[in-house]
């Protein structure tokens, strides 16, 4: 069988409101994995394009965060609508958006300026 060409994982953590980190999915909703996944759907990209819910990536000051393996990105403020385009540029023509990118001088950075706590 072959390997996932892109495996998405969106996180779909909640923490109560007033968290000092915050969290991806406020609302419980993941309704940005749900968006993931219809446009994968649409697009007919399964089984090799493959959009999960994740726990926390430990990126949630950049939250929602979603990170595609194996390409190791890791994408930040993810809006519903920005997901036709990462399917688009990222998925389908491997085109890294850098506006959506945490910058690593934040990823996996436990002193990154934007941490909290
Ligand atoms: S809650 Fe989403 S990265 Fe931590």
């Amino acid at each position: 069988m072959p390997a996932f060409t892109h495996h998405l994982f969106v996180c779909c953590n909640q923490r109560a409101p007033g968290h000092t980190r915050g969290c991806c999915d406020p609302d419980g909703s993941e309704a940005l994995r749900n968006a993931f996944k219809a446009e994968v759907k649409s697009r007919g990209l399964g089984p090799l394009v493959r959009a999960n819910s994740a726990g926390c990536l430990d990126q949630c000051e950049h939250g929602p965060c979603v990170a595609i393996y194996p390409q190791g990105i890791f994408y930040g403020h993810v809006k519903i609508d920005d997901v036709p385009r990462i399917i688009e540029e990222t998925v389908l023509h491997n085109r890294v958006l850098d506006d959506l990118l945490i910058s690593p001088d934040c990823l996996n950075n436990p002193n990154c300026e934007h941490r909290r706590s």
